[in-house]
């Protein structure tokens, strides 16, 4: 995947509380054009495999738990320099330190439950949409 796509995710606590809309309309009006999206419920094992980088970290079991506990929305992104534009979009991982105006602090609840997911390179963005999308699935 090139440098102006990303993959993220509306995360189970958005997605249940009717944000979807609203943070869809913040990514598109940021100027992402949407090339792949479709909502799907994570196994416990799908969640385990999409976060198995970060297997060793304290919140891993916590952050299993909640992203395989409700429907998600998974997207491919694009815009010039996506990984890093999207990750301003949404701002820190705790809504408590995001700047203003994000959508994690407009939208999230807490460091776990905060809203989106961002990939953090381009190389695992193209990881992160192959997990959830065929080739022939982004447009
Ligand atoms: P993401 O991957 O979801 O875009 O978030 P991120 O890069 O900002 O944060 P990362 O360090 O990759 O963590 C992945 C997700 O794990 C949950 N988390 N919980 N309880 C905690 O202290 C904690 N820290 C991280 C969050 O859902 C975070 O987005
Ligand atoms: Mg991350």
């Amino acid at each position: 995947m090139d440098s102006d796509s990303t993959f993220s995710i509306i995360k189970p606590d958005a997605v249940s509380k009717g944000y979807a809309g609203r943070i869809l309309a913040r990514i598109t009006d940021a100027g992402f054009t949407i090339t792949a999206l479709r909502m799907v419920r994570l196994t416990r094992q799908q969640a385990e495999d999409f976060y198995y980088v970060h297997r060793e970290r304290g919140f891993y079991r916590g952050l299993v738990e909640f992203m395989s506990s409700a429907p998600v929305i998974v997207m491919v992104l694009r815009k010039a320099n996506a990984v890093e534009e999207f990750r301003r979009l949404i701002g820190s991982t705790d809504p408590a330190c995001a700047d203003q105006g994000t959508i994690r602090a407009d939208f999230a609840t807490d460091v776990q439950k905060n809203a989106v997911h961002g990939s953090d390179s381009p190389e695992n963005a193209g990881r992160e949409a192959s997990f959830f999308f065929p080739a022939i699935e982004i447009f």
